[in-house]
């Protein structure tokens, strides 16, 4: 398409959750196409529930109705990837006053790395504002109900490593 118009959308994604389809959904109305990029090391989470190798598995299984997104590992500096991939739109997903200044900083670190790169915050649905990879896999882990929190093939995974309860079982 010319011009088309990508945003990558990059994280850890260990696990996908319902906030982060907020995000990517709320793009999908920018943007042509949204490319969700799942970090390998360079990411603050250490010590993955889900190996890169599963959380790109699974989050392309969550998409693989929808077209316009496309789900791709990353290794190293994300604008890097932003330019192979021609996209000069990054997104995150704002929850709090608490996320700022992380943001802000990785946002301005981004930008003196790559001047052409724009980074835009989306707020997520009120009812996501709490919501992180980092709860949900405590909350499993500890046999918390978390089908409220993740869609229903990220469930089955925390099931699977977990044995998490589900609603209704
Ligand atoms: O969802 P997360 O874990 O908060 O995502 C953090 C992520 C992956 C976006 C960030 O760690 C990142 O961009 N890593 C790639 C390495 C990099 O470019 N570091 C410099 C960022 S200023």
């Amino acid at each position: 398409m010319v011009d088309e118009r990508v945003a990558i959308y990059p994280g850890s994604f260990d696990p996908l959750t319902y906030g982060h389809d907020d995000i990517i959904r709320r793009s999908l109305r920018l943007v042509d196409r949204v490319v969700v990029a799942i970090a390998g090391s360079a990411t603050h989470v250490k010590d993955p529930t889900f190996s890169l190798a599963e959380r790109v598995e699974l989050t392309r299984a969550v998409y693989a109705e929808e077209p316009r997104v496309e789900v791709v590992p990353f290794e190293g500096l994300l604008v890097d990837f932003a330019r192979q991939q021609g996209a000069r739109l990054i997104v995150r997903g704002l929850r709090a006053v608490s996320d700022f200044e992380y943001e802000f900083q990785m946002a301005l670190m981004n930008r003196s790395l790559w001047p052409e790169i724009e980074v835009i915050f989306m707020a997520p649905a009120a009812s996501y504002t709490f919501l992180s990879s980092s709860l949900v896999r405590e909350v499993a882990r500890l046999g918390g109900d978390v089908s409220g929190f993740v869609p229903p093939l990220v469930l089955q995974e925390l099931v699977r490593v977990f044995g998490a309860v589900v609603a209704g079982e």
